[in-house]
């Protein structure tokens, strides 16, 4: 039996990601928690014939308690989006404490759970999380994730035209780093199948994929980030670490995880200098089975764009840890 929680339910990426997860046949409990609307989302989504048996709770009544208990894997897309000319950082205000008081909750209320964090800046709220778990003397780093699979799907959409892939998921590309800018690398030289980037595109595409988000939040104009296409990615990462549980073998996705407490994470660590960092991660019953160290193999070019990241990394993941140990 697999009990799924969506914090954050009610919002952009909430709703879409519950309807994914409802729908899902993996899924035999969901759920729904938010500040608002969450028995009008459930109820809608409640009529689905499919076997998830679904609940809405809002905070009044012991909501937050009731959606988490017994949970097996809490899904948090709780927070602001950004509007055009704002960075992620700029979220870190708002989001920080919510993800804070979010994940206090999980620790008293599913300690055992997985925890995927969607909330911006993820840089920086996952950290924040490994330091409320750590308080609650809960944490366990195999099972908390910083989802960056929107990063891993831009980049094998974006290069679709060079690797000439009829279906784009089929292409894997370790996407590494953090999730802001240049803090995200994408390993082209290691994808899978290999192709050619014309050299004179090179920039560009890495360009694209680091600030892919930019696209969306320009385009939107006002009204959010990426919705649709990161309930996509919340759930495929969400469906992997399901799977995974459930006894499928070989499933490799990247994700940002604290490196010193998962297997083969040391090894990144030490080559990056920061504790936090996405690699492709091996998925397995309890969660992180082994991060896989793809740095080793990053070509001149690459090793350039991560050295710009590691720094970029630095300061975020130190304000995280800052934000739970001096309180402002
Ligand atoms: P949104 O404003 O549409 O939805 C956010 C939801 O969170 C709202 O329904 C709101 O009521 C709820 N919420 C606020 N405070 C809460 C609390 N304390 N407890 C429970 N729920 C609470 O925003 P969105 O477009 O869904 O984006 C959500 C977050 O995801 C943003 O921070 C955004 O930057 C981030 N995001 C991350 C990625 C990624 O790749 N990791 C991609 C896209 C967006
Ligand atoms: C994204 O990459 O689309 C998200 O992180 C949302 C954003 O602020 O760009």
């Amino acid at each position: 039996m697999v009990k799924a929680v969506v914090l954050g339910a009610s919002g952009g990426i909430g709703q879409p990601l519950s309807l994914l997860l409802k729908a899902s046949p993996l899924v035999d409990e969901l759920a729904l928690y938010d500040v608002v609307n969450t028995p009008g989302v459930a109820a809608d989504l409640s009529h689905i014939s499919s076997p998830a048996k679904i609940e809405g709770f809002l905070p009044a009544d012991d909501g937050l308690k009731k959606a988490l208990t017994k949970a097996d894997i809490v899904v948090i897309p709780a927070g602001i989006p950004r509007k055009p000319g704002m960075t992620r950082d700029d979220l870190f205000k708002v989001n920080a404490g919510i993800v804070q008081t979010l994940v206090k909750g999980i620790a008293e209320f599913s300690p055992k759970a997985f925890v995927l964090i969607i909330s911006n800046p993820v840089n920086s709220t996952v950290p924040i999380a490994a330091e409320v778990l750590k308080n609650a003397g809960v944490f366990d780093p195999k099972r908390l994730f910083g989802v960056t699979t929107l990063d891993v799907v831009r980049a094998e959409t974006f290069v679709q035209e060079y690797s000439g892939a009829k279906d784009p998921s089929q292409t894997t590309i370790p996407v590494v780093g953090g999730h802001s800018g240049d803090t995200i690398v994408p390993l082209f030289s290691q994808a899978k199948p290999a192709f050619t980037i014309p050299a004179d595109k090179y920039d560009a595409l890495v360009n694209r994929v680091q600030f892919g988000g930019d696209e969306v939040v320009k385009a939107k104009d006002g009204a959010g980030s990426a919705t649709l296409s990161m309930a996509f990615a919340g759930f495929r990462f969400a469906e992997s670490v399901i799977k995974a549980v459930k006894g499928t073998k070989g499933i490799v996705e990247p994700s940002f995880v604290y490196l010193p407490g998962v297997p083969g994470g040391e090894a990144v660590a030490k080559a990056t200098g920061v504790d936090f960092f996405s690699v492709p991660i091996e998925l397995g019953a309890t969660g992180v089975e082994k991060a896989v160290n793809v740095l080793e193999n990053a070509n001149e070019t690459e090793k350039k764009l991560l050295e710009v990241a590691i720094k970029g990394l630095k300061t975020n993941i130190e304000k995280g840890v800052d934000f739970v140990k001096n309180p402002p």
